[in-house]
């Protein structure tokens, strides 16, 4: 694996042109959008970068877009890859291990998840504060990579509090609410049945969602700090009521895009 991360970054590099880019951007399902209002200098399609998996669920691009947001030089990935379209958690998770080999040190997440809290709405947008693991496979199982991070390593502060209450100052500043809670990640990809829903919401889950777990864990064992944000796109609080459907997903993932944006701007500003 070190070797496809040395390759892959090998060819990435010179796009960088010696400039130092700290930020990692994963743009989810829906908000992919938001690289249009990056200062865009690479858009590299996955496909013509050494070893990355291509993306093959609807409404992702599959770009690796290198530029500026928020002017901080930021390298987002518009599209990503999702453990159920049946990629290995290693392939899900090697962009990551790549933009951390090219200097990347601080990584956003954004996801679209199902709100389990009943007190979420449509719409809302949550700061991720800490998640539940429930995939199948880990992204860490097998023998460890010493020169990447440790075997055992922490995911106690997993998500920065620092980029937290920065996320909590800069959301108050610019008039944009935000819930905080827990992310409960799945493989899917079927939505939850209502049983389902009540189960993480039992577990202490606040929201769900088929993504940003492997990811975090591997930026974590890399030592990168982590940022994750959820739009809440459909609610779940009345069981008999659930019609949980992925265009609807994408429509409130596109509603919620220029608040997130606008936050995640904020938020790169202050950095
Ligand atoms: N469950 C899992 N993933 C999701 C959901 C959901 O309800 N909504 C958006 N992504």
């Amino acid at each position: 694996m070190l070797e496809k991360i040395k390759e892959s970054s090998r060819f990435l590099s010179p796009f960088l042109k010696e400039k130092h880019y700290p930020i990692g951007i994963i743009l989810g399902s829906g908000l992919g959008n938001l690289g249009e209002l990056m200062n865009i200098e690479h858009a590299i399609p996955y496909v013509e970068i050494p070893h990355f998996p291509v993306s093959t669920v609807e409404g992702h691009q599959g770009r690796l877009l290198i530029g500026q947001f928020g002017n901080k030089n930021v390298i987002a990935m518009q599209g990503r890859f999702h453990y159920y379209e049946g990629y290995h958690m290693q392939e899900v998770t090697f962009p990551v291990r790549v933009m951390h080999a090219l200097g990347v040190n601080i990584l956003f997440v954004s996801n679209a998840a199902g709100g389990v809290n009943t007190s979420y709405q449509t719409g809302d947008l949550m700061i991720i504060r800490d998640h539940i693991n429930l995939f199948p496979e880990h992204p860490l199982r097998g023998k460890n990579i010493d020169e990447l991070g440790p075997r055992f390593p922490a995911m106690t502060d997993a998500y920065s509090l620092r980029l937290i209450q920065l996320a909590e100052k800069t959301g108050r500043q610019l008039d944009i609410p935000l819930r905080k809670g827990i992310y409960a990640g799945l493989q899917g990809p079927s939505f939850e049945t209502p049983a389902e829903y009540n189960w993480i919401r039992v577990i202490g889950g606040d929201a769900v969602g088929m993504s940003t777990v492997p990811e975090v864990i591997v930026a974590r064992h890399m030592d990168m700090e982590c940022f994750g944000i959820s739009v809440i796109t459909n609610s779940t609080a009345h069981a008999d009521s659930i019609k949980t459907n992925h265009k609807e997903v994408q429509e409130i993932g596109n509603q919620a895009q220029p608040r997130l944006s606008e936050l995640l701007k904020g938020m790169l500003q202050e950095l």
